[in-house]
């Protein structure tokens, strides 16, 4: 396959889940123990640069300009690693990846990071993967970056092997004009990551009735995004959400005795689910989900986004939060070619 000198530039945005995955059956494949459903975040993006340049010793990787830290970079390298081996070559590569919200910003970058370097590195090495094809690579790279490959609201079907876990569209951005308002409370790396939390999962009593739940409420989420039905898909979502945080809190990550569980949560992350709950009993009609973090999604349609700013206008200053506004947005696509 040749390899030289093409230099691709790929987009992708965030991803909300909807129905959340916490708990892995493969962790070096990334094959989570259930399907969840997210929606493409507009209101964020990863833009990132990908050649493979002949005769270079080593890969280079800049993250928003500045040389990739340590563990970022294995991780990157171990990525470009699985794209050269699907391409038949050895060639290393230079890649800078731009994200347009600060990395302190607290909004999991890895999803489209993962998700725009495989479609940039993919098609700078020579191939042609099918859209299911580059969910799978992205999901190697982390789980929830394969969601951001298909466009608009999506299925990450769990699957058993690596060709069966994937991403699929469920809908197109344009089916429902959700906003999504993502508050920003706490910026910086959370202290447990994702990767423990979902090992520590199964530590939990109550990981198997959480994995009991998820067929149902898979269900009931995909047919209330089918009807663009808010107050069924908010309900089901905001519980579901806090069962994973259930699970989280009682979960004991390896190495870390000192904890009795995983609090995402910061202060401000309990006012806000209380005054969801208080809004909502006022009329508005407005739901949360929260991923392994302390910032809060809010969910709401078109005609109720300005009430809610309102609300929020008032709330945030007290808190120290601020806030992001996005509608359902496209997959990964690549934005240059040269
Ligand atoms: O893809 P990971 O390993 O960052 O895990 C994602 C975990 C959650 O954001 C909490 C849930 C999800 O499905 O995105």
């Amino acid at each position: 396959m040749r390899a030289e000198g093409l230099k691709v530039t790929a987009k992708a945005h965030p991803n909300l889940a909807l129905v959340k995955y916490w708990g892995k059956v493969d962790e070096e494949l990334n094959i989570p123990a259930s399907s969840s459903i997210s929606v493409n975040l507009s209101g964020a993006a990863t833009t990132t640069t990908v050649v493979f340049v002949p005769g270079a010793e080593a890969d280079s990787v800049t993250i928003d300009g500045q040389a990739a830290p340590s563990k970022a970079y294995l991780r990157v390298v171990k990525h470009l690693d699985r794209v050269r081996q699907l391409a038949g070559i050895t060639t290393r590569a230079k890649v800078e990846s731009w994200n347009d919200f600060p990395a302190s910003a607290g909004i999991a970058s890895s999803a489209s990071a993962f998700a725009a370097l495989s479609l940039a590195a993919s098609r700078a090495a020579g191939l042609s993967l099918t859209e299911r094809e580059l969910s799978i690579l992205a999901r190697k790279g982390s789980g929830s970056a394969c969601r951001s490959i298909p466009d608009g609201f999506v299925e990450f079907v769990a699957g058993s092997t690596d060709e069966t876990a994937y991403a699929r569209q469920l809908f197109p951005p344009e089916h429902w004009d959700l906003r999504i308002i993502t508050v920003i409370l706490e910026g910086g790396p959370k202290e447990v990551p994702s990767s423990e939390g979902h090992r520590a999962a199964q530590t939990s009593p109550f990981y198997a009735a959480w994995l009991a739940a998820l067929p149902p409420t898979l269900e009931t989420v995909r047919r209330a995004l089918a009807e663009r039905d808010l107050g069924t898909l908010g309900m089901a979502v905001e519980r579901q959400a806090m069962a994973m945080h259930a699970v989280a809190m009682t979960s004991s990550p390896a190495g870390r005795e000192w904890l009795s569980g995983i609090y995402y949560w910061a202060p401000g992350t309990v006012a806000l689910i209380r005054a969801v709950q208080d809004w909502r009993r006022q009329g508005l009609r407005v739901y949360l989900t929260i991923d392994a973090g302390a910032n809060v999604h809010l969910l709401c349609e078109a005609p109720d986004q300005g009430e809610l700013e309102g609300e929020l206008g008032r709330l945030l200053p007290a808190l120290g939060g601020r806030y992001l506004v996005s509608r359902p947005a496209v997959g990964a696509r690549i934005i240059g070619e040269e």
